[in-house]
């Protein structure tokens, strides 16, 4: 299963206001699709819609967006209900919502867990469930934004890598049972990237978490919605950017080596703690 095509496809941005959703609703708009985005503030969104509209390739193109906190369940029934009876149902729903806020475990609190899980578990598994029927109707595609750390836990994201597996875990299994209903789904996993929420995520990273992270590069939002959306064409399920993929196979063929090199980094930066 795959798109080849992306002009006149509704596609469903759920995280569209920022960072690789937005990057991902410009690419397609220029593409031709009609672009939804959701999120929760409005500010953002409405500053989203007009830079997604200036990408358009015609004037038949529609654009909309919604305020909408994916973790919580009934309201995505609803909003995505609406959606669907004003917008069209989707062809693709891309999963780009997310945070990450890395810290030492002992720093973060249930809350965090818990509003880890109900975002990106929680919230995907909410979006999936609204909006399968009307995929499925129309043989349509699911991007989850994954991560790195959807496959391999890094010091300082105990709760962020937690739920990225869960969010792994439940497209492979959904994989599976998409496939004799003609629905593809990808799992995106991006290295680190250059948006708002890493601005955030670097506010209160602890040494060893950058010195981990150091060597694996940035790349730019408008890079990883490129492959993003060359994957969808290539109906390609693990979609690795930059540095995911090489650093995907070391840790599938080579853990040691990773723990080796993780292991080194960590213990240069907390020798330097101990003689500061
Ligand atoms: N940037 C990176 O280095 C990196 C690396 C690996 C994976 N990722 C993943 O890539 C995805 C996009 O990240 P990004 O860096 O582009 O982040 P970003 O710039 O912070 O954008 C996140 C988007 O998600 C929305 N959002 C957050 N919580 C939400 C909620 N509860 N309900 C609905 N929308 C919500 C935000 O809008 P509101 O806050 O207004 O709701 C915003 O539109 C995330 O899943 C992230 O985990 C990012």
């Amino acid at each position: 299963m795959k798109i080849k095509d992306f002009d006149g496809k509704n596609v469903y941005i759920v995280g569209g206001s920022s960072g690789i959703g937005l990057a991902a609703a410009e690419i397609l708009s220029r593409r031709g699709s009609n672009v939804i985005i959701f999120a929760r503030g409005r500010e953002r969104l409405e500053a989203a819609l007009e830079r997604i509209d200036a990408a358009k390739k015609s004037d038949r193109q529609r654009f909309a967006f919604r305020q909408l906190d994916i973790s919580k369940a009934d309201d995505v029934e609803k909003v995505m209900g609406e959606a669907v009876e004003e917008f069209g149902a989707p062809d693709i729903l891309i999963n780009s919502a997310g945070r990450a806020l890395p810290d030492y475990f002992e720093n973060i609190g249930y809350e965090q867990l818990d509003a880890s899980m109900k975002l990106h578990l929680y919230g995907n598994w909410n979006t999936i469930k609204a909006l399968l029927p009307h995929l499925k109707q129309r043989k349509g595609y699911i991007v989850n934004v994954c991560s790195v750390l959807g496959f391999m836990g890094v010091f300082g994201y105990t709760d962020y890598a937690a739920s990225k597996f869960a969010l792994m875990g439940l497209t492979e299994s959904l994989k599976s049972e998409l496939k004799p209903c003609g629905v593809g789904i990808s799992i995106l996993c991006p290295p680190d990237t250059d948006t708002p929420g890493f601005e955030v995520e670097n506010r209160n990273k602890p040494p060893e978490t950058l010195a981990v992270s150091e060597g694996a590069g940035l790349m730019q939002p408008e890079e990883v919605a490129e492959v993003l959306i060359k994957g969808v064409e290539k109906g390609k399920f693990f979609i690795g950017p930059g540095s995911a993929k090489m650093i995907y196979r070391l840790k599938r063929y080579a853990p040691f080596l990773v723990d080796f090199v993780m292991d080194r980094d960590i213990r240069k930066v907390q020798a330097k703690k101990g003689n500061a």
